[in-house]
């Protein structure tokens, strides 16, 4: 047997591996999602849900592709698809069903409400009695939703976040981890609201709002509906870095918070790189559509691979760890004034050598080295 553990416990619960669905259509109904369980996914944040369903209604096409130019491969991808349009009635009983044949998975109910109190009262009263493990709070949809002041209407403003924030943990039972946007300046903000306001983890990001581009024929911006679209939210391998960027500014601004990594995760060195960023799930939304639920074996042997390659036996081992690499500018160039000093007289490695350094770099990238 081997000596890798790759389950872990986060606000109490015990996930089987870090790898978790990132809600949208992963995550649709309880057919695909029981799919996945039995394919091996940890658990599945499931597509999010409202109380009037019938006040939800998507359009053909919803979405875009960014593609490599040069192997064609979808490198970022949009969408302007709205939250779950199937029944609350529906959604609970398939939500009991699941719970009770997979004991040991967990499922993640993705709620949204508009901004009353007794709204998400009503919503987490009657999600919670499925059984299901935890809430994750979508308030960070950029596109169709913010019209009905729902999703990032609510995310992108810390007083608001607080508020609803506080409404839910009046009646939860269960974990609440709050989803953030990232079309804003400073992620610790909203981050830091949904903390004082009692939520057990902060899951981010959620997409980021996009044009994907263009039709050079009919000049109109895509995803084209009847010759008009909407800015639309971005999400992909090419979001990681984005992504990656604000996991870490809310893991060093609350050290320990539990935290669900999100943007851009293909493979499983994709999902180390937010487990060392203080992550102890993440979760996967895009890259599931694109190479299908059975990905799960490979991103589970992959983080296996790095765990053994660097004697890690439990995820706990390495969450954070690289987090203490960041720093200031200004720290950066006096560590390096530091090592310039130390190998004066050592090697020829003088001042001038380390702005020849500095020009050579800028002569290899403009020469497409
Ligand atoms: C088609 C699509 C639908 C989505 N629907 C939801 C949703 O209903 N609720 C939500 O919180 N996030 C939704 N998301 C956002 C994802 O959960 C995730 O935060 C984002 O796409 C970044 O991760 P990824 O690069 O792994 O997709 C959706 C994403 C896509 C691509």
């Amino acid at each position: 047997m081997s000596s890798t553990d790759l389950s872990v416990e986060v606000n109490g619960m015990r996930f089987p591996n870090p790898f978790v669905l990132g809600s949208g259509p992963p995550g649709t109904n309880a057919k695909v999602i029981a799919k996945s369980f039995d394919l091996g996914w940890g658990g599945c944040v499931i597509k999010t849900i409202s109380l009037d369903a019938s006040k939800v209604v998507n359009t053909v096409p919803r979405y875009g592709k960014l593609k490599s130019r040069e192997s064609g491969e979808v490198i970022g991808f949009e969408n302007i698809e709205l939250i779950s349009d199937r029944p609350f009635s529906v959604w609970l009983e398939e939500l009991t069903e699941l719970k009770k044949r997979y004991p040991n998975q967990r499922v993640i109910a993705s709620i949204m409400e508009e901004c009353r109190r007794e709204a998400w009262h009503e919503i987490v009263e009657r999600t919670q009695a499925t059984g299901v493990d935890a809430f994750e709070l979508n308030l960070s949809c950029p596109h169709g939703l913010p019209e009905r002041r729902m999703g990032m209407a609510m995310g992108e403003n810390p007083e608001i976040v607080e508020e609803v924030v506080g409404w839910v943990k009046e009646v939860s039972k269960i974990p609440v981890w709050a989803k953030m946007t990232p079309n804003i300046g400073n992620p610790v903000l909203p981050a830091a609201a949904a903390l004082r306001a009692g939520a057990d983890g902060i899951a981010a990001i959620n997409t980021i709002l996009s044009i994907i581009g263009v039709d050079l024929d009919t000049l109109r911006p895509m995803p084209t509906v009847e010759a008009h679209t909407v800015p639309g939210g971005y999400s992909g391998q090419a979001v990681r870095p984005i992504a990656l960027r604000h996991v870490m500014e809310i893991a060093r601004s609350h050290p320990g918070v539990a935290l669900s990594g999100i943007g851009g995760i293909e493979t499983g060195y994709d999902a180390v790189q937010f487990l060392l960023m203080g992550c102890q799930t993440v979760q996967i939304c895009t890259g599931a559509m694109l190479r299908g639920y059975k990905m799960i074996d490979e991103v589970k042997r992959e983080l296996a691979e790095f765990m053994g390659r660097h004697g890690f036996s439990r995820i706990e081992d390495f969450v954070g760890k690289s987090l203490d690499a960041f720093s200031t500018h200004a720290d950066l160039v006096e560590r390096q004034r530091q090592v310039k000093a130390g190998n004066q007289g050592k090697t020829n490695r003088d001042a001038e050598t380390w702005n020849g350094e500095i020009e050579k770099e800028t002569a290899a990238l403009v020469a497409g080295r």
